[in-house]
């Protein structure tokens, strides 16, 4: 991939890093141009190597719902640290029992727990424990979606129209692999459907053993596809009636829609459901949890039917203190409602301006999570936004609000997130740059 460092500062530290980092960046979807090198990030500002300042809209790909380095956080893990709390690797401790119990608490769904570093992790051991609680291998998920980097989820996300073909109602999309080294027995074991459509999951389970449905319950990948009205009911409806456990995948929803995930909104319970990201204000947790007649499969004393869950760095005090105190802030109610105050404020300024310009657009935004899609139409699937949005439009916007300071992923159609640390004022100055953009562009 051809990136641009920005200065020759990054430019220099980026070509140092490739002669010892595969690709020059570790986790190649950082890879992006402009390809700067950031050393920073305090509240909703972000700072690269040269000291220019950012507001910030990435968020490191979502997790950070209270802004960067929000001190009582970072006080939460010194103070755990100033304890001499360890990971001992043996027995549980006082820490995962309070993140448990706070988890639990907040999303009613949630019977058992158990806790690993990360989000894909998570889907991971939710797939594997749908499996083996069914004895079916196949699995569908929603084309446009994201569940992680491990086989079975390693589907493109934003594949082109002619790889995923036209629309198809009911019926099912091919595995475009976002992967080499995927067997293809894996591959036919995981069937594409489009979000919002009901009708294929229900013609696939006709066909196919199907062990889970892995499911978003809005599509945050492709900016925010919102679920139509009773498509989150019905898909636990179906799953229900054909024995399929129904999998909320709530990595980008959970604690940034609200505190019992975006499920609590739906008012809506699946038996089982994956966090990570917000849960712990940027630093490594992931949850999967739900029915307990379920989860118990993770300590079942048949070993034929035991799942296993295992992992070094499980609950690492450091993490578990840090998702506890995350957990303990977002209880109090008034947090969320002063993020949805700030994003409304982005909104509705972003949409005059858009008016203003006579630059058609759609901002799609569910909470502190938004899109900005360069078309007329609102997308209920990933064939809406194929069709539709103006990706190059997209890409020549992001990158000219990030030479003037405002930073988004420069990637068409990624989510935007809005944080507690946004103050007004960061607001209207990006309202004003966004101004001056559409001037120039
Ligand atoms: C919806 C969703 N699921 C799972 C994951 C994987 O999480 P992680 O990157 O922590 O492995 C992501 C990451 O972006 C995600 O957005």
């Amino acid at each position: 991939m051809t990136t641009q460092p920005n200065s020759s500062a990054s430019q220099s530290i980026f070509q140092e890093a490739s002669q010892f980092i595969a690709g020059g960046v570790v986790s190649l979807n950082r890879k992006v141009s402009p390809n700067i090198v950031f050393k920073k990030g305090k509240g909703s500002k972000i700072f690269d190597i040269d000291d220019k300042e950012y507001i910030d809209y990435h968020a490191g790909f979502a997790p950070y719902l209270l802004g960067h380095n929000y001190s009582p956080i970072n006080d939460a893990v010194i103070e755990i640290l100033n304890q001499e709390w360890s990971l001992i690797g043996s027995g549980t401790n006082a820490l995962e029992l309070e993140l448990a119990s706070l988890v639990c608490k907040a999303v009613p769904s949630l019977e058992l727990i158990q806790v690993t570093n990360t989000g894909s992790e998570a889907t991971a051991h939710a797939i594997r424990l749908s499996r083996a609680y069914t004895g079916r291998e196949d699995i569908i998920l929603a084309v446009g979606g994201y569940n992680g980097w491990h086989n079975e989820v390693s589907r493109a996300v934003m594949p082109s129209l002619a790889q995923l073909g036209p629309r198809v109602c009911p019926g099912e999309y091919p595995f475009v692999q976002m992967s080499a080294g995927i067997p293809e027995n894996t591959k036919r074991r995981v069937h594409l459907v489009n979000y919002n459509d009901l009708a294929s999951i229900k013609y696939l389970m006709k066909r196919f053993p199907i062990a889970c449905v892995l499911a978003e319950p809005v599509l945050q990948n492709v900016g925010v596809v919102l679920p139509q009205e009773g498509y989150l009911k019905g898909l636990i409806d179906v799953c229900e009636k054909n024995g399929t456990v129904c999998i909320f995948d709530e990595v980008k929803t959970g604690f940034r829609s609200a505190l019992g995930g975006y499920q609590s909104v739906a008012g809506v319970k699946p038996h089982l459901s994956v966090f990570g990201k917000a849960i712990a204000n940027g630093y490594p947790l992931g949850i999967v949890g739900g029915k307990k007649e379920i989860m118990e499969l993770f300590d079942s004393p048949d070993p034929e039917k035991r799942v296993l869950i295992a992992g070094t760095y499980n609950a690492h005090p450091v993490n578990a203190a840090a998702a506890i105190a995350t957990l303990k802030i977002l209880n109090n109610p008034a947090i969320y409602s002063s993020i949805h105050q700030t994003s409304k404020r982005l909104y509705s300024g972003l949409t005059q301006i858009f008016k203003e310009k006579g630059i058609p657009i759609v901002l799609s935004n569910n909470a502190s999570a938004y899109c900005v899609y360069f078309t007329e139409k609102t997308p209920v699937d990933l064939h809406d936004i194929l069709e539709n949005v103006d990706f190059a439009f997209d890409l020549k916007y992001r990158k000219a609000l990030i030479a003037k300071g405002v930073y988004h992923i420069p990637i068409a159609c990624k989510q935007g997130s809005v944080s507690y640390a946004h103050s007004d004022a960061d607001i209207d100055k990006t309202l004003e740059i966004t101004r001056d953009v559409l001037q120039e562009i």
